[in-house]
């Protein structure tokens, strides 16, 4: 299990936007629906692993001697996540969750930022970003799009846009390593992109249509996002391959 997932598993805990920012915090409830609520509180908490994930991430950056604009990025991505985190959770009471206190992280117990390989930190970038945050990006879009109030859609549009730069900041280390070490990543980038997922991997089973209004695309809206994220990181991936002299891969 990754460290990851193991964040994502691990938190129960729930972290509150500061005073002076209510203004995104969408103070009336909109619905009692405790399964919207709960959906909201499992994006908060998977942006809240992200913190630690980009924390981690600068730090093996730092080992391989990465330029400073990634090492920047990567500190600017952990902020945004932190707000990204409290305005989930913002929207997660919002939809009946309660409140619910921050608790510790003990997935971090013990952590210690694993050695990996070039080529491996090219293939998380391009897994992690180029296919899941810009997935994130792209529902958060979808749901700016459909929100029925503006200030929903204006903060969903907000969080899309950071989640956007997240994506970028994952194509520059893959071309970043490609470019440093492209023996060694290519093949390990060629051989992610043949075996990406298929489907989203979230819960989005029970996610009804009727989501959409309150920012939020429905399973099956979510399915069809999926498969042209999916197939545009792995034609961008194929993009940065080429742009870097690896030859396309011969069909057998
Ligand atoms: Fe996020
Ligand atoms: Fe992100």
């Amino acid at each position: 299990m990754s460290f990851y997932q193991r964040c994502r598993e691990a938190w129960t805990g729930i972290w509150s936007l500061p005073a002076g920012e209510a203004t995104v915090e969408l103070t009336a409830p909109a619905t009692t629906d405790g399964a919207l609520g709960r959906a909201w509180l499992r994006d908060g908490i998977v942006d809240l692993a992200s913190i630690a994930a980009f924390s981690r991430l600068s730090m093996q950056l730092m080992r391989h001697g990465a330029p400073p604009h990634l090492i920047e990025g990567c500190h600017r991505a952990a902020l945004d996540e932190v707000r990204h985190a409290q305005h989930c959770f913002a929207l997660a009471r919002r939809h009946g969750t309660g409140t619910i206190e921050a608790g510790v992280f003990p997935a971090l117990d013990g952590t210690r930022v694993p050695r990996i390989s070039k080529a491996d930190l090219a293939v998380d970038s391009f897994v992690e970003g180029g296919l899941w945050e810009s997935f994130a990006a792209t529902l958060h879009a979808a749901g700016a799009r459909a929100a029925e109030e503006p200030e929903l859609a204006a903060l969903l549009a907000q969080i899309s846009t950071a989640e956007r730069a997240h994506v970028e900041l994952a194509w520059d280390i893959v071309a970043w390593s490609l470019s440093s070490d492209t023996d060694s990543v290519a093949p390990k980038l060629r051989a992610a992109a043949a075996k990406l997922p298929l489907e989203p991997d979230i819960d989005m089973r029970h996610a009804p249509d009727s989501w959409l209004r309150h920012g939020r695309p429905g399973a099956s809206a979510q399915r069809e996002l999926f498969t042209k994220v999916r197939e545009t990181a792995r034609r961008r991936v194929e993009q940065i391959l080429r742009s870097q002299g690896v030859p396309a891969e011969r069909s057998a």
